[in-house]
């Protein structure tokens, strides 16, 4: 976002704001912003589940305390929300006006969020995107998933991979680029799906890097009842949209991104 959005970005950490506070957050006024873009998150789906507490307190109650302050000082609120919003239950992929259905605390938490944003915001964006990668990589995640198959395709020579679970990975810096021309057109306000064209398993995706990259693993597709974990995922949470912003398909990001990050010469 801060690359994309250039020296008119002011970028604040965990450090300097604490969104669950609403004192933290009245610092955000001393930058005099014309636009807030919230990125915080608690955002480990299975840590969630025991922490609900913790996961309210960031993904709602930090949406409530931003929406407020935006609006006091008159500035767009753009809220980054997720593709768990959904229950996963859809043939075909996820419109705007799909209606949410979360099945783990953490897709309730930032449902929750965007609701506080819609009615606690004077302008507010609310910008769905889903299986993130890009060059920053998640710091509470540590990397992404393209990297993490990367590195594993150099210390085994099998990779098991779920291929029961479809969804639409998001390049960060195309995400970031609609959400500049959302600002930069004046967009009404309203929910924004920014994934990238297309949806696939992760296992396809995994298949895709190591094409492209011309890796030779073997990949082996698996359930992913193999993978047990405390939190329920969306079976199908693939995102489309109605909004008219140029988008390409995740391949073309995913290509970008390789040759960003050097893996592609
Ligand atoms: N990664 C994905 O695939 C994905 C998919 C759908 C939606 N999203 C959404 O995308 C956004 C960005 O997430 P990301 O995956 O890029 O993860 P990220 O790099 O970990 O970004 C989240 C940021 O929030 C900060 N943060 C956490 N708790 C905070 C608090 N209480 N107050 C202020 N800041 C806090 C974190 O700082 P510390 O690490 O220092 O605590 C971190 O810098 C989030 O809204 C997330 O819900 C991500």
């Amino acid at each position: 976002m801060v690359r994309v959005f250039g020296s008119s970005a002011v970028p604040l950490t965990h450090q300097d704001i604490e969104v669950a506070s609403l004192d933290s957050c009245l610092k955000l006024k001393e930058v005099k912003p014309e636009v807030i873009i919230n990125c915080a998150a608690y955002h480990k789906t299975d840590e969630c589940e025991d922490n609900p507490e913790k996961t309210f307190a960031v993904n709602t109650i930090g949406a409530f305390n931003v929406a407020k302050v935006a609006s006091e000082i008159g500035a767009l609120n753009v809220y980054i929300s997720t593709d768990y919003v959904f229950d996963g239950k859809k043939e075909g992929p996820y419109y705007e006006d799909d209606q949410p259905n979360p099945i783990n605390i953490y897709g309730v938490s930032k449902f929750a969020g965007e609701v506080v944003t819609k009615n606690y915001s004077g302008r507010y964006y609310i910008a769905r995107v889903s299986s993130l990668f890009g060059v920053a990589g998640a710091s509470g995640k540590g990397g992404n998933f393209v990297e993490t198959m990367i590195t594993k395709s150099s210390e085994v020579d099998k990779l098991k991979v779920v291929n029961d679970i479809v969804m639409s990975p998001t390049f960060t810096l195309d995400a970031a680029k609609k959400i500049k021309a959302l600002v930069e057109m004046n967009a009404t306000n309203g929910i924004y799906h920014l994934a990238n064209e297309g949806a696939c398993t992760w296992y396809d995706f995994a298949c895709t890097i190591f094409e492209i990259l011309d890796i030779d693993v073997e990949v082996e597709p698996i359930s992913s009842k193999e993978f047990p974990s405390k939190a329920k995922r969306p079976e199908n949470s693939s995102l489309a949209s109605k909004n008219k912003l140029e988008n390409r398909s995740w391949k073309e990001a995913l290509e970008e991104y390789l040759q960003l990050k050097g893996h592609l010469k």
